[in-house]
């Protein structure tokens, strides 16, 4: 007869997995505190619309049915294992041994299939309203860059960055791609778009047009970034989604579809000067546009800069829209966005630029309202 005592678990370890099964439970229950939208705005399990609702929703279904199976299995496995425990006066031979059982096989193999097949046909169902184009939708373009996402209203012939605005409680249609190298040679990879509380996750590729649709119930700011690793930047990709009110779109509107104007103030026209003609160097107007009102609006290879104060954040998203960031964004960008020029030869370049021409740059870009 062997000694069993050696193999039980001792006193002191027993007491330790007390507190670990407490900790485990009180890590599940701060997992369901994430409703609150300013402390965790990209929070898919708090929904702002219907395309962010529906998937929502069936994830509830599926993770309802997944405890189901989850407390029955884990109480099976407890009872066998505590019935059928080794005891003090166990004679050391070994159970009944038993091979297959086809009638229980059936049984476990059809239990699952019926709960996949179950699942299934909501899962189908929604993926095909998801991906339905809504009759009233309002389109928005969304080009994935290195690494900024730019939005064009091709209603409105109105080229963004960053900061995509949208009307309230009107399901918006996004056309995506990501930037092709036939427009910038070291484009060319995939990103993912998501706004968490709008809608699902969707991949832009180049030369590729792919669908997503969301809808925000009410006004306010929504944040998303890309999904997909694009590059050493990818972290610094953000999205920022202003859903507003039916006057406050229209006046945004508006306001974008205005040219630039040509500034009066003594700077800010040799800031404008400056940008569009840096001698040697390459001028921000080779890769910005500003428009000012001749011929269509064209894109450049980075953001548009038409009404660049409209926006709070620049770079990605990353940095607030002031005049002291501005200063060192243009003065060394890698300062500010770090790790992304070197390697890949491209974004932002350091210009050399002295402080005058700072000065009157930044003077130039604060008129871009
Ligand atoms: Cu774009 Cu990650």
């Amino acid at each position: 007869m062997r000694d069993s005592s050696a193999e039980r678990p001792s006193p002191r370890r027993r007491t330790r997995l007390v507190p670990m099964a407490g900790f485990s439970l009180l890590a599940l229950l701060l997992a369901a505190c994430g409703g609150d939208a300013t402390r965790t705005p990209q929070n898919a399990l708090n929904p702002a619309g219907r395309y962010a609702q529906e998937p929502h929703d069936l994830i509830t279904i599926v993770l309802i049915i997944a405890a189901v199976v989850f407390v029955l299995v884990h109480f099976l496995i407890i009872y066998s294992v505590v019935k059928y425990r080794q005891r003090k006066d166990d004679d050391g031979s070994l159970p009944v041994q038993i091979h297959g059982n086809t009638r229980l096989e059936i049984f476990w193999t059809i239990i699952p299939a019926l709960i996949l097949a179950g699942i299934a046909v909501p899962t189908v169902q929604m993926i095909f309203s998801q991906m339905d184009e809504p009759d009233d939708a309002f389109v928005v373009e969304v080009i994935g860059h290195r690494w900024w996402f730019e939005y064009y209203y091709p209603e409105h012939d109105i080229y963004t960055a960053n900061e995509m605005a949208i009307p309230v409680g009107r399901p918006v249609r996004l056309q995506m791609t990501a930037s092709d190298p036939a427009r910038d040679p070291a484009q060319g990879v995939i990103h993912s778009f998501w706004v968490p509380r709008l809608a699902g996750k969707q991949d832009l590729i180049p030369g590729q047009m792919t669908y997503l649709n969301m809808l925000a119930d009410e006004p306010g700011r929504y944040y998303g970034q890309c999904a997909e690793y694009c590059g050493l930047s990818h972290a610094n990709m953000r999205i920022r989604v202003e859903a507003l009110d039916d006057a406050a779109f229209d006046a945004w509107l508006e306001a974008q579809q205005a040219p630039a104007e040509v500034p009066a103030d003594e700077l800010a026209a040799r800031g404008r000067e400056l940008f569009g003609d840096l001698g040697e160097r390459q001028a921000c107007a080779a890769c910005h546009q500003v428009w000012e009102g001749d011929g269509g609006r064209t894109p450049g290879t980075g953001p548009d800069l038409t009404h660049l104060m409209s926006r709070e954040e620049f770079a990605g998203a990353i940095h607030d829209m002031t005049p002291e960031n501005l200063r060192e964004w243009l003065r060394d960008p890698n300062s500010m966005k770090s790790m992304q020029y070197e390697v890949n030869g491209i974004g932002m370049p350091d210009l050399d630029l002295t402080d005058e021409e700072l000065d009157a740059l930044v003077a130039y870009l604060l008129t871009l309202e």
